[in-house]
């Protein structure tokens, strides 16, 4: 079987069980997965259950997909994400994310935890993810080009939407959310960083680093989605951080921010809704 057809069959096997047509896609990073209890839920439906499905692994990451509305907006919320680090391909991560683009989901709204690189910045806070570095792990795209989804060589020039980044940095300012900036840095993980990978990050330019969300943000760029990212700054990086990094961390830190989230995720999707 061809990664498409496994996507065809994963899609007809979705749309057999899901009536929803999400209008924006929103993947919940590490400890953010309460988020979906903000969702009038109509559906859901667990990674486990459709066939060939890759499935999550990781302890805080539910594994399902929440089909309902928020602020009067179809949603589907992927509560979990599968990553490369469980020994999946990157064509296999990003597998959700064009199957919620073939469900018609025309926005994606990425959100993950990530360690925090840029001087000045504290754990809890918030990254919008302006752009970013992938060049540590290979490419989603790799192999027969999806011809249905996008073009070989897609341009990245402008991977993270403007209009979304300015409706989302309205949103913080609004709630006096405080809102970073930067270029999130994919690396393969698990293990965290070493702090001269740190030091190498920041020279090259990262403000954040995490384990998801650059291939992903690929994926569906080149099938034509709409894309924005935020981070949430679990912790700062490593050398930075005073003390060892732990995924209890993140998760926790993930549990602090949860209001604020809550409250910059849903501002969001209440004002891209007015512009759908
Ligand atoms: N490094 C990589 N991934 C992460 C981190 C980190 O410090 N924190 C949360 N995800």
């Amino acid at each position: 079987m061809t990664e498409y057809e496994r996507l065809m069959q994963c899609c007809e096997y979705v749309k057999e069980r899901i009536s929803s047509k999400p209008k924006i896609a929103l993947v919940l990073g590490s400890g953010l997965g309460q988020f979906a209890s903000q969702i009038e839920v109509q559906e859901s439906l667990s990674y486990s259950e459709i066939p060939n499905f890759p499935v999550s692994t990781v302890e805080g990451h539910e594994g399902r997909f929440v089909f309902g509305n928020c602020e009067g907006v179809p949603v589907a919320v992927m509560q979990g994400r599968v990553h490369m680090y469980e020994g999946y391909a990157p064509q296999d991560a990003v597998l959700p994310i064009r199957l919620l683009h073939m469900l018609g989901a025309e926005i994606l709204f990425l959100t993950n935890a990530a360690g925090g690189i840029q001087a000045g910045m504290q754990a809890g806070e918030f990254m919008l993810i302006t752009d970013h570095i992938s060049s540590f792990v290979p490419s989603p795209l790799r192999g027969a080009n999806m011809e249905a989804l996008g073009v070989r060589f897609p341009d990245m020039s402008k991977i993270y939407s403007e209009r979304l980044n300015q409706i989302i940095r309205q949103t913080a300012a609004e709630h006096t959310i405080p809102l970073k900036e930067g270029v999130y840095l994919q690396t393969a993980g698990p293990a965290y960083e070493s702090p001269a990978e740190i030091r190498m990050f920041r020279a090259l330019g990262a403000d954040a680093v995490g384990m998801s969300t650059a291939i992903e943000a690929i994926a569906a760029k080149h099938c034509g989605m709409e894309v924005c990212g935020v981070s949430c700054i679990s912790n700062l990086a490593a050398g930075i951080s005073p003390h060892p990094l732990t995924h209890e961390e993140v998760k926790e830190a993930g549990d602090k921010a949860a209001p604020q989230f809550t409250l910059l995720v849903r501002g969001a999707i209440a004002k891209i809704g007015k512009q759908i």
